[in-house]
């Protein structure tokens, strides 16, 4: 018998119960419809945060979401589409960068990009950065762009699922975020109505992530793969540092000029051998050549500058002007008050005093400002003198920015190597 009341279904899954199709489907259906309250939806949400889903129900939820809304067809398209995703982290600009590259490469990147929300950062705000970038056009124009220059990169166009927009804007204001089968099936239903034939996933993990250790990392990434399995996709995912900011810049519109920093050849160490790491897997995957070739191709693409040259053909395309990237024109310097190692950069507190400037979004409908940020001047294992420069908040006011002092840890030894890349999974 299917259960058809809401409040039993709260209290199945309160008491551990493994939820039907039929169940989670009435629920996501009548969530939509409006019948089923918020207040009713989040109680399930916070009842799913504590006693998880099983793989059958994460697929089923994940499965209801994609049918929610429309799927894109990519099939005009030639050649293998590869999509990637992160799970969202702090001066995330990896799109920026990977996605020109891959496109540089010859595997077409028709890729649908979100917002920011909360402290990660989204890659459609930073191309909005640019003047006159168009985010959002048609279904036919993104398809025809793909086929033209073999690169789009544009905000979800149509109604792709519907149901993940209603229910992830819920868990943002319910603390629900943090789930594996509700980031799993979040991410799957729309990377799967996107329409790729395969899917690189950064799964970052650390203290600016979700999943805030590799276990948990680990069960995330095995979870997507399953699910893309089961709908015939090939997954890779890598699991990532997410501990400290990604590169040198937080904000949007720093980002984006990190970005062509980084296709210059000029990019931070770290953060450049994440794009070149997830690059490569994406041209594997999309040219069905070895992983060491897929590199040595991402590699030349870097020093011939033909990413950039990418980069630059994609921002015209859709309308941007690159040479019209504007910044705010305060620069307030941070200076060290000790000697010694930076040891610890509080990748938190830096995205929350970037937010606080208008960089992010706390609430969904809040106005970026695109001009401000934080640009780091140190990262984590430098050695800094009384005076040094720390970091760069770049903004519109003079204002007080002693308070992000506290932001770093600075001991007298270093710490071991940072490693950006923990783990494959496939
Ligand atoms: N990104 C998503 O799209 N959904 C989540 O639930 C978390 C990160």
């Amino acid at each position: 018998m299917i259960n058809k009341n809401i409040i039993n279904i709260i209290i199945k899954k309160k008491n551990k119960g493994e939820l039907t199709y039929d169940e989670i489907k009435y629920t996501v259906d009548n969530f939509i419809g409006g019948e089923v309250k918020d207040y009713q939806m989040s109680s399930l949400l916070m009842a799913i945060v504590l006693n998880g889903m099983t793989d059958e129900e994460t697929f089923n939820l994940t499965k209801i979401m994609l049918d929610s809304g429309d799927k894109l067809d990519l099939s005009n398209i030639n050649g293998i589409k590869v999509d990637k995703h992160s799970t969202g982290g702090v001066g995330d600009k990896t799109t920026l960068v990977v996605a020109p590259l891959v496109a540089a490469c010859g595997v077409p990147i028709a890729k649908m990009s979100g917002r920011g929300l909360g402290y990660t950062g989204g890659t459609i705000d930073k191309l909005e950065s640019i003047s006159g970038f168009n985010t959002s056009i048609t279904e036919e124009e993104f398809i025809k762009e793909v086929n033209d220059i073999g690169i789009a990169l544009v905000s979800q166009t149509g109604n792709l699922v519907p149901a993940d927009k209603k229910i992830y804007a819920l868990r943002d204001v319910t603390g629900t975020t943090e789930s594996i089968p509700l980031i799993a099936s979040s991410i799957m239903s729309k990377k799967l109505a996107s329409g790729a034939d395969k899917i690189v996933l950064d799964v970052k993990v650390g203290k600016g992530a979700f999943m805030k250790n590799i276990t948990d990392a680990r069960k995330l990434s095995k979870t997507m793969i399953s699910i893309g399995k089961k709908f015939n996709k090939e997954i890779v995912a890598l699991i990532t540092n997410m501990n400290y900011p990604l590169g040198y810049t937080i904000g949007n519109a720093l980002e984006v000029k990190e970005a062509i920093d980084t296709l210059n050849g000029n990019g931070e160490e770290r953060f450049t051998k994440l794009c070149l790491t997830l690059a490569s897997y994406m041209v594997s995957l999309g040219k069905g050549i070895s992983l060491e070739d897929s590199l040595d191709m991402v590699v030349e693409k870097l020093n011939n500058k033909e990413g950039l040259k990418k980069f630059f053909e994609l921002i015209k395309a859709q309308g941007g002007d690159v040479n019209n990237i504007e910044i705010a024109n305060k620069k307030i310097a941070l200076k060290s008050k000790n000697n010694g190692y930076i040891t610890d950069i509080d990748v938190i507190k830096l995205a929350k005093f970037a937010n606080s400037l208008g960089a992010g979004r706390n609430k969904k409908d809040d106005i970026i400002n695109h001009k401000v940020g934080i640009i780091l001047n140190k990262k984590v294992n430098d050695e800094v003198r009384i005076d040094d420069t720390l970091l760069y908040v770049v903004c519109d006011n003079d204002i007080d920015i002693d308070k992000l002092y506290d932001a770093f840890t600075i001991s007298n030894k270093n710490i071991e190597e940072v490693k950006i890349v923990y783990d494959i999974i496939k």
